[in-house]
């Protein structure tokens, strides 16, 4: 099997835009993040966004990115906490790419996520029971269309982006960073039949 995208997934806290940027340097490929994605489309925050539209809103607005970003090819995307509540992200993550689950413990989560900002679920007056409701709902979710799990607790950025490499280097096309448009040919019988008879 030939990997040509990494979406990484897993609850907030779980250092998914750390890692992921990581990991992309070291494959040559581009970084995404779905979240920043959204901001970028809609030029306002995720916070905003769940102000006037609500988490609906917001979660339609996710679901058109995921499929968006994950027809590309080369990509390390990281996805937010919740994408995996959508059956059609769980799809199209599972049947685009490898899919990695970066786990941590909720005291991790609750740790790292203690100061930012910008992640309106935690705007309760207990953050950590929260992410306790939001785990146990999600965890099978991640684990269902997870490739690879990898826990986090007490790991650097570096040494699980090292990880996850080890574990696709051999899957990855070397080179691969640099595409190559005519190779595309090759892909399917479809697709070359319909290039030919132009
Ligand atoms: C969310 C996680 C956030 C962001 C939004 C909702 C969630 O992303 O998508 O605030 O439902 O867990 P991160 O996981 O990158 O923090």
């Amino acid at each position: 099997m030939s990997i040509i995208n990494v979406f990484l997934i897993g609850p907030m806290g779980a250092g998914k835009t750390a890692v992921g940027k990581q990991l992309a340097r070291r494959l040559g490929w581009e970084f995404v993040d779905s979240d920043r994605e959204i901001e970028d489309r809609t030029g306002v925050d995720i916070s905003f966004i769940f102000e006037k539209e609500g988490e609906e809103g917001f979660r339609q607005r996710e679901c058109k990115v995921i499929e968006d970003l994950t027809t590309r090819h080369n990509v390390v995307l990281a996805t937010g906490g919740g994408a995996v509540l959508d059956s059609a992200n769980r799809t199209v993550l599972a049947g685009r790419g490898y899919v990695v689950y970066l786990f941590a413990s909720v005291d991790q989560q609750a740790e790292r996520t203690r100061t930012g900002r910008n992640r309106p679920l935690l705007n309760t007056e207990d953050p950590r029971a929260r992410l306790e409701e939001l785990m146990e709902v999600r965890d099978p979710l991640y684990r269902q269309v997870a490739d690879l799990v990898l826990h986090t607790d007490g790991q650097r950025v570096t040494q699980v982006a090292e990880e996850i490499h080890r574990n696709i280097k051999d899957s990855v096309q070397p080179g691969a960073g640099s595409f190559d448009p005519l190779s595309l040919i090759h892909i399917s019988e479809p697709t070359r039949q319909y290039c030919q008879s132009r």
